[in-house]
């Protein structure tokens, strides 16, 4: 059974002097089609979950919401209308000092750009939020070195933060986010700003290190395939309101919308995907397959990519077996469907 971690209820956030009139002003236009106000709304009639321990990704165009949703959950933004439930209780429920407390203790951040303190050393940095809860020198020091060293920067803690490259500067942010064991890790465009190669070494570390400790994390990015890499859900925004959410599996197979469709045409990568995900499973079908297969057997974790070689280079139709049962097959008609979904996709 998940459980919620994050709970966003019909969240709207309007940016204007007075937010609460504005909204009025905004929802009587709508109903009666009227031209819109002069108002910004930065996040509409929002309403989802995040389960503890889910990496959850957050994509969308510039100015769709996303920085605005995330800076909702440790009540940095406060909400025009709705509620966002944290561990169960509503933000608008805690005091100042409660409030204050969830975001030092229980949440972590990381942005695009990290502002590291240029006169402290890296261990200095890294061990800012143990200080700020008077943590002693000794056990900073001590928990900051096992922090550099689940982001593989062991060896730089005495460094001065000029001293180290743009990648390595992202993951002294990461090691200080991760310094105070927070339940919430909240990431807004953490690798955007690095090249292609320095990236994706990052999202592998990532990878490892939340493989190894069950953090809820929230993960803004504009790259579908960073966010299919690391999300186990994928959110879409679209002009402040969510337009899908789902799986990656989910969102690259059936994108729902043009605007959506129009983010995964791009996504040239298949190592995401499995047999499982694109094989017909009509139940009949897979019986009477026992018989027709031709094309022999593939297990249903087997990458697509093989899937499409194999089904490409031999003549029939693929059987597709989890743990010894059958439960699906795939022939040249599903390896067309998918391929033709998504045309961009490296074959
Ligand atoms: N403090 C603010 N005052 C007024 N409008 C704002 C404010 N912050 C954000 N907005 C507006 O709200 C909308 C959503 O902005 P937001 O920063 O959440 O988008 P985003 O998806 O994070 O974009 P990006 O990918 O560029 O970071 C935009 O139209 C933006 O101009
Ligand atoms: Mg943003």
């Amino acid at each position: 059974m998940s459980v919620k971690k994050i709970e966003f209820k019909n969240v709207w956030k309007v940016y204007a002097a007075r937010e609460g009139d504005a909204l009025e002003e905004i929802k009587r236009s709508r109903l009666c089609g009227a031209p819109a106000p002069p108002y910004v709304v930065g996040v509409e009639d929002v309403s989802f979950d995040i389960n503890e321990g889910e990496i959850f990704c957050i994509i969308g165009l510039s100015g769709s919401g996303k920085s605005t949703l995330l800076r909702h959950i440790n009540g940095l933004i406060r909400p025009t209308a709705g509620e966002v439930i944290i561990n169960g209780v509503s933000i608008k429920e805690l005091s100042d000092a409660r409030l204050l407390q969830l975001r030092s203790q229980k949440i972590g951040m990381v942005f695009q750009h990290v502002a590291l303190l240029p006169n402290r050393t890296v261990t200095e940095n890294v061990a800012l939020g143990l200080e700020i809860r008077g943590v002693k020198r000794a056990e900073r020091r001590q928990l900051a070195q096992e922090a550099l060293e689940r982001v593989h920067l062991p060896q730089w803690g005495a460094f001065y933060p000029d001293e180290l490259s743009g990648g390595m500067q992202q993951r002294v942010g990461l090691a200080r986010a991760l310094v105070t064991d927070p339940e919430i890790l909240l990431m807004d465009e953490p690798f955007s700003a690095l090249d292609p190669i320095i990236r994706r070494q990052l999202q592998d570390q990532f990878i490892e290190i939340s493989a190894k400790a069950t953090k809820t994390t929230v993960f803004i990015t504009h790259d579908i395939e960073e966010a299919a890499r690391l999300g186990d859900r994928i959110a879409i925004m679209n002009k402040g309101k969510v337009e899908q959410i789902g799986t990656p599996q989910d969102i690259l197979l059936r994108p729902a919308t043009p605007y959506v469709r129009e983010f995964v045409s791009h996504v040239t990568l298949l190592d995401k995907l499995v047999a499982g995900d694109i094989m017909q499973s009509n139940s009949e079908i897979v019986h009477s397959a026992n018989v027709a297969c031709d094309g022999g057997s593939i297990d249903a974790e087997t990458p697509v990519a093989e899937v499409i070689r194999r089904g490409i280079s031999g003549t029939g139709t693929l059987l597709v077996s989890r743990g010894g049962t059958n439960v699906g097959m795939i022939g040249r008609e599903e390896i067309l469907t998918f391929l033709t979904m998504r045309p961009d996709t490296d074959r």
